[in-house]
This record gives structure tokens, C-alpha cells and sequence, in this order.
């Protein structure tokens, strides 16, 4: 049996959180930061990394005291090391390594995006692997064939913009307020899917790579006119505005399905999981699980506190590298990419 204590500030979450086994989450505590980033539309990665400093500390000792562990009952110390906003990153590596030295515990650096791929392992019974993941969020949209807890290949990757920044910034076009994923599966529900014909960018027959700039675009044209980036919004009547949401959500909906099953046609594999931060949309779950069942694929989605960003899937993938004594020292750097 290991205990592990992970630690994830990426990007604008701070976040510990205590597994055992790599599946058995004794805490999961987050502190979001939309609150501060809301006004500026955006993650500013000065303030995520001040307030990942002014926070952590009690963050851990939150993940500790909800558990119910001292560190003397920990096995070892976990931390996200890329990829993410170096600064942001920088503040729960330190933490982690600081805690490692003084406790004399090892180290795991681990990288978020794969944790995100691992993370509907943590709910999931038995053991999804081997599966094609799809991960979803607003800093990543990647296609993984995960073998097993040891072996995750990553298939695609977006060129451009993830799936969640998309919705973003068509919420930002159509006046919703920050984060926009919420907002526009909110006003999409009342609007027509096929409404508007939006592109669907599906980078040639071969690829599981994806591409979302287009249909940004093509949203921002259909709300201001071709060629136009403004002036429009006030003059759509709000069922025009929820069609507009529906049709955009529909696409990118589609791409990511179509793409999906892609990668079960290229590996075989008889399992579908999802995950990250869009994985809340339900319009994606549907459309993900139906088109599971058609093919007879077994469909698991991640548990929401597993999705957005957080540290028990930091500290359930550490504990695969612990095991396989995969530990890392304490020279170990962040790095803003995979
Ligand atoms: O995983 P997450 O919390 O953070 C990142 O790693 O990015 O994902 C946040 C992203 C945001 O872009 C947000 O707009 C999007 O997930 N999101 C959604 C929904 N809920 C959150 N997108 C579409 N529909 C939703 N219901
Ligand atoms: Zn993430």
C-alpha cells in the first residue's frame, strides 16, 4: 500500500490532494481562482501564480488534515511539473520538492496532461485499460491510447486552441460571462444544432490531430457579418444567439466524436473513457456514450471532481512511477510544454 501526496498549480487551481493505491482518494481539495481571473477574461498567469503562493500552504495542510494522515504516513510526494504557466508551475514543484527534502520522502514529478488521461482510472471499476481517453479541458484536447497504468501514448493533440478555450472565446463573442464552457452548454439548450452549418475541421482522413481556430472564426462571421469582428451581438435577437451556441457546440461536439472513434478504428481498443473540464458537457457525453453503444465500446466519463483540474490525479498516476521506483530529483525543472 502507498500513500501519496500530490500537489497540482498548473494553472489557476490550486490544489492537493491524498490517494492511496493510485484509486482510493482520502481528500481532493481545490481552491479555484476563477473569482480573480473573471474581470480579465482569462487566466493572468501573475496573479494565478501569487495566489498559488498565498494559498498552498493551507491547501496542503487541508489535503492532509481531511485524509487523516501525518507525513510519516506518506510514501511519497507528488507535484505537477509540466505542462503549464512556468511561474505556476514553479510554486507547487518547489512546495513539493521542499516537503520531499524535509520529510525525507521521494519525489514524483508528474505531467498534468497525462494525469488528466490517467484520471478516469480513479473511479472507474474494474481498471478501463486498455481504452482510447479523450481529454478535453480548456488548456488541452488530446487523444491518448492508454495501454495500462504504466504505458499512456499519446494519438493527437490540438494544433491550435482546445476544445474548452473555443468555448471560451464563443462565449467571450456572444457577450457570456467567463468561464464561457457553462455558459454557452446553458444558452445552446435552447437553440437549434442545425441552424447554423459550421465547419467541422477534421485535418485530413488520417489524423487524430484537431484544429478549433476555424470555427471560432466562423462564429465570430456569423454573429458580426464576414469579415467583421465586432459591432453584430446587438443585433441578434436572443433565440439567434442560442442557435448560433447550439450550431457552434454541435461541431466541435462532432469533431471530437468523429475523432474519437478514429482512434478506436486505429487501436482496437474496446473502452472509451473521457476527461478534463468539458467533460461537464452533456451534449458531449451523450454523443460520446451513443456512439459507443452503437459500436458495442464500453463509455466511461471521469467524475467531475476528476475532470477539472485537480491533485488526485496527480497523486493516482505518481503512484504507478512510485512503484516502478521512477522518482525524481530534486533538480527536477518545470517545463511550460510536454
Ligand atoms: O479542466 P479544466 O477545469 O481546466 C483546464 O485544464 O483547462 O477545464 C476548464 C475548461 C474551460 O475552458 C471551460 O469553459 C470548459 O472547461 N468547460 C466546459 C463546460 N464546463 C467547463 N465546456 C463546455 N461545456 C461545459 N459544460
Ligand atoms: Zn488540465
Amino acid at each position: 500500500m502507498a500513500t501519496i501526496l500530490g500537489i497540482e498549480t498548473s494553472c489557476d487551481e490550486t490544489a492537493a490532494a491524498v490517494v492511496v493505491d493510485g484509486r482510493r482518494v482520502l481528500s481532493n481539495v481545490v481552491a479555484s481562482q476563477v473569482e480573480l481571473h473573471r474581470k480579465y477574461g482569462g487566466v493572468v498567469p501573475e496573479i494565478a501564480s501569487r495566489a498559488h503562493i498565498e494559498r498552498l500552504d493551507s491547501v496542503i495542510q487541508e489535503a492532509m488534515r481531511v485524509a487523516d494522515v501525518a507525513p510519516a504516513d506518506l510514501d511519497a510526494i507528488a507535484a505537477t511539473s509540466r505542462p503549464g504557466l512556468v511561474g505556476a508551475l514553479l510554486i507547487g514543484l518547489t512546495a513539493a520538492k521542499v516537503l520531499a527534502w524535509r520529510w525525507g520522502k521521494p519525489l514524483v514529478a508528474v505531467d498534468h496532461v497525462l494525469a488528466h488521461a490517467y484520471s478516469p482510472a480513479i473511479d472507474a471499476e474494474p481498471s478501463p485499460w486498455p481504452a482510447v481517453a479523450l481529454i478535453v479541458s480548456g488548456g488541452h484536447t488530446s487523444l491518448y491510447h492508454v495501454h495500462d497504468n504504466d504505458t499512456i501514448e499519446r494519438l493527437g493533440a490540438t494544433t491550435d486552441d482546445a476544445a474548452g478555450e473555443a468555448f471560451d472565446k464563443v462565449a467571450t463573442i456572444l457577450n457570456l460571462p467567463y468561464p464561457g464552457g457553462p455558459e454557452v452548454e446553458r444558452v445552446a439548450a435552447g437553440g437549434n444544432p442545425r441552424a447554423v452549418d459550421f465547419p467541422r475541421t477534421l485535418l485530413g482522413p488520417d489524423s487524430l490531430d484537431f484544429s478549433f481556430s476555424g470555427i471560432k472564426t466562423a462564429v465570430l462571421y456569423a454573429v458580426n457579418g464576414p469579415g467583421r469582428s465586432s459591432g453584430g451581438i446587438e443585433k441578434l435577437t436572443a433565440p439567434e444567439i442560442a442557435d448560433i451556441a447550439a450550431s457552434f457546440q454541435a461541431a466541435v461536439v462532432d469533431v471530437l466524436v468523429t475523432k474519437t472513434m478514429r482512434a478506436v478504428d486505429r487501436t482496437g481498443a474496446a473502452t472509451v473513457v473521457l476527461g478534463g473540464g468539458v467533460a461537464a458537457n452533456r451534449t458531449l457525453r451523450r454523443a460520446l456514450s451513443a456512439a459507443c453503444t452503437a459500436r458495442g465500446l464500453r463509455f466511461h466519463a471521469a467524475a467531475m471532481p476528476y475532470c477539472v483540474d485537480n491533485a488526485a490525479m496527480i497523486a493516482a498516476l505518481a503512484h504507478h512511477a512510485h512503484a516502478r521506483r521512477d522518482w525524481s530529483g530534486l533538480d527536477t525543472d518545470v517545463q511550460s510544454h510536454s
